[in-house]
């Protein structure tokens, strides 16, 4: 059986935070084990609770027409959430519950070991620049850690704000250029520097 098979197994048996007594399915995550990138998005909403997959919805939908403008289909990159269970009426994920559920996507990058973690959004952001704002930091890549992280605003803002539509897409487009450069050998500033390479 492969890691993250094993590991599924472990997060469907998860009883961790309250979120357990809300769910109807666990969403774990999915994609090939060897994903060169891995996108975080934040916790599941009705249609990923009802399927068990991560971003089903119309999130997702506009996610997979994201990763089309970059030539990727869905099943070529590793797709997950901070929080693998569905907060009751889309609420926020609490804290407790981020942090209950912290080990589970901390196993999966190591499993994965992505070129890239594209967050989506402003939980997964906070995951790896717990002090900086979206609106800031998107579309800039920075090491963090042995990983490279990439912002991007979350697809389903986009959704409700339609001025967001053209800097996502502008973001998304940029990504095989990182990638590009990180083949070549070029440094990512860390953390809170910026390169204007990236
Ligand atoms: N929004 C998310 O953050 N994740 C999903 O899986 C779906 C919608």
């Amino acid at each position: 059986m492969s890691a993250l098979t094993e590991l599924y197994k472990e997060i469907a048996d998860c009883r961790d935070c309250e979120l357990v007594k809300h769910r109807t399915k666990v969403v774990p995550g999915e994609g090939p084990e060897d994903a060169e990138l891995l996108f975080v998005g934040e916790a599941p909403g009705w249609h990923e609770d009802q399927q068990g997959r991560p971003f089903v919805g119309p999130a997702g939908q506009f996610l997979d027409q994201l990763l089309a403008l970059i030539g990727q289909k869905r099943e070529q990159v590793y797709i997950a959430n901070v929080i693998k269970c569905r907060p009751p009426q889309n609420r926020d994920p609490l804290p407790r519950e981020i942090e209950a559920c912290r080990t589970w996507l901390d196993r999966q990058i190591e499993i994965i070991r992505p070129k890239v973690i594209v967050t989506l959004g402003r939980y997964s952001l906070a995951r790896y620049f717990p002090n900086e704002g979206i609106s800031k930091v998107h579309g800039k890549a920075r090491k963090v850690g042995d990983f490279v992280c990439y912002p991007m605003y979350h697809p389903a803002a986009a959704l409700h704000q339609n001025s967001l539509r053209q800097i996502i897409e502008a973001d998304m487009l940029q990504i095989p250029r990182v990638l590009d450069q990180l083949a070549k050998g070029a440094e990512v500033p860390a953390e809170s520097q910026q390169l204007s390479l990236f």
